[in-house]
């Protein structure tokens, strides 16, 4: 084989190779006060800052690190704009999850060839750091994928962003990198986004599971996790299936007006350290009844960790043929009934703690009940 055939070969094989998560973006009300919560509580160190001080007008953004994850919280500062339109339809949310790419060029015009909405053309930005070219498509609701190639960018974050400092020293708690991101999309939709994630993203179906997984009494939906060619990005995809009462998806779709990001999962190596110090800083989770854990050694086998830490702190665990894995939801973090948080620590598995469903869908329903939307 040619080296040109071989490079075709590749790019055939996986012709979007993604190097990783670059950022998450919220649309937030009052970026500052949410960068103080995501600092004190999960602890996220804030970099960067743009706004009125740095030239700013319509928008401030704040962008946070620990670790491998950044997050950016961008409020508008004036009422009509995209931004603001997007806060006062959905509250606090994710509008963009971006991707870093070796060549962004590249990407959009393959994905765009491939079928996917334009949101930003190529476009380059540079500073006295270097230059980045960043390009955009858009995917469900009103969320887009934003492809970033950094490779000659040595700034803090982005061109128009200058180093911040907090006035506080930051605590990490301990979570490394972005494990999986799931979106919430409407009723039948599941399959369009499959598909288009196999046909404009290049990524694969590595598993599913329907209504008869993911059901207790009341309600049910359905999923299925998309990853691209290296393993590295994971997208679930759900949406709602029918049930006695209102799948927790559908309770989702109503209060963000619409389909977007339901959970972040963010790794750890130490999840007991990790919850302990969450918890401890006001990070709400939900709670499984103590019986979870009188079988939990029966189902899962031995495990390193010790079941009364375990006990205590809520976290629940799956094991599947390649090992084990432990996790714990919070509630969600806005007013709204909309985005939450996972954490989880791998031990060998690489699924997604099917065992844990039924247990984790009655503890949210107990959560609709009180807010009235089962
Ligand atoms: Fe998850």
């Amino acid at each position: 084989m040619t080296t040109s055939a071989a490079i075709a070969e590749k790019k055939k094989v996986d012709f979007l190779p993604l190097k990783g998560t670059d950022y998450v973006e919220f649309y937030v009300g009052n970026a500052k006060q949410a960068t103080h919560y995501y600092q004190t509580a999960f602890g996220f160190e804030p970099i960067a800052y743009a706004g009125l001080e740095t030239g700013r007008r319509d928008a401030a953004s704040y962008v946070l690190q620990q670790n491998k994850i950044r997050l950016v919280l961008t409020a508008p500062l004036t009422a009509d704009s995209e931004i603001a339109e997007h806060h006062k339809k959905h509250g606090d949310g994710v509008r963009v999850i971006a991707l870093e790419v070796d060549d962004a060029t590249y990407a959009f015009e393959e994905t765009v060839r491939r079928g996917a909405r334009p949101f930003m053309p190529p476009t380059v930005e540079s500073d006295e750091y270097g230059q980045v070219v960043r390009s955009g498509i858009h995917i469900y609701g009103d969320t887009v994928h934003i492809f970033v190639e950094r490779k000659n960018y040595h700034g803090v974050f982005l061109p128009g962003y200058r180093p911040y400092r907090s006035l506080i020293p930051t605590i990490p708690t301990g979570l490394k990198y972005v494990d999986h991101m799931v979106g919430n999309v409407g009723w039948n939709e599941m399959n369009i986004w499959v598909r288009f994630y196999e046909e404009v993203m290049g990524f694969q179906n590595i598993l599913s599971f329907d209504d008869k997984d993911i059901s207790t009494e009341y309600s049910a939906l359905m999923s299925k996790v998309m990853s691209n060619g290296n393993g590295w990005i994971k997208f679930p995809i759900n949406e709602p299936a029918r049930g006695k009462k209102k799948s927790q998806v559908e309770e989702y779709l109503d209060f963000y007006n619409g389909q977007g990001v339901q959970h972040i999962a963010c790794a750890t190596d130490n999840i007991i350290e990790t919850v302990r110090q969450l918890r401890s800083r006001g990070v709400d989770f939900l709670s499984v009844p103590s019986t979870y854990y009188d079988a939990l050694l029966d189902r899962v086998g031995k495990i390193d960790e010790d079941v009364a830490a375990l006990r205590e702190l809520g976290i629940l665990v799956d094991r599947d043929d390649e090992g084990y894995l432990l996790q714990i939801f919070t509630k969600p973090v806005e007013d709204r009934p909309t985005l939450f948080y996972e954490i989880i620590q791998r031990k060998g598995a690489r699924s997604f703690g099917k065992g844990n469903f039924k247990a984790l869908f009655e503890a949210i329903e107990r959560e609709q009940m009180l807010r009235g939307t089962l």
